[in-house]
């Protein structure tokens, strides 16, 4: 099975444009508490590299694009997000990287958990060790 679980928000054009609304419990698969979004990433910078042991997310880039790794321990597979209307789920307990990052990209995260740095896990080796005990 594919860790890559996308979830596809419907664009609701008109003559003017497109809009993209995102709601808790429907396009999102559970209570968004938290909303952040990552934007001026530097040429060449990656981030991520951590997992957390509670928190869900969804991840939308909604201007240009970056490439997402995702890793639950046995697999690991990569994706571009590079579209307003594609978010890609992340589960707990999945090992997250992001590169490649266009100049003019704007990733936007959705979270089900308020911010605590006592739900990550940033050692990759602790990870496995996680998800394998
Ligand atoms: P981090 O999650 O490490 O970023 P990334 O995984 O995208 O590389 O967060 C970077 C910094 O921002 C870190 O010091 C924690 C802080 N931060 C908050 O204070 N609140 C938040 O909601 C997030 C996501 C990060």
């Amino acid at each position: 099975m594919s860790l890559l679980e996308f979830v596809d928000f419907p664009p609701l054009g008109d003559e003017r444009g497109s809009l993209v609304a995102l709601e808790s419990d429907k396009t999102v698969p559970f209570p968004i508490k938290r909303v952040y979004y990552i934007f001026g990433t530097q040429p060449g910078v990656s981030r991520g590299f951590h997992a957390h042991k509670k928190l869900k997310q969804v991840a939308v880039c909604v201007t240009g694009k970056c490439k997402m790794v995702l890793d639950n321990g046995k697999q690991r597979e990569e994706t571009w997000l590079d579209s307003p209307t594609k978010g890609l789920v992340i589960d707990n307990m999945t090992w997250r990287e992001m590169h490649d990052f266009s100049e003019d990209c704007v990733l936007l995260v959705l979270a089900s958990e308020h911010y605590s740095e006592e739900d990550y896990i940033r050692s990759y080796d602790d990870f496995i060790r996680q998800v394998t005990e």
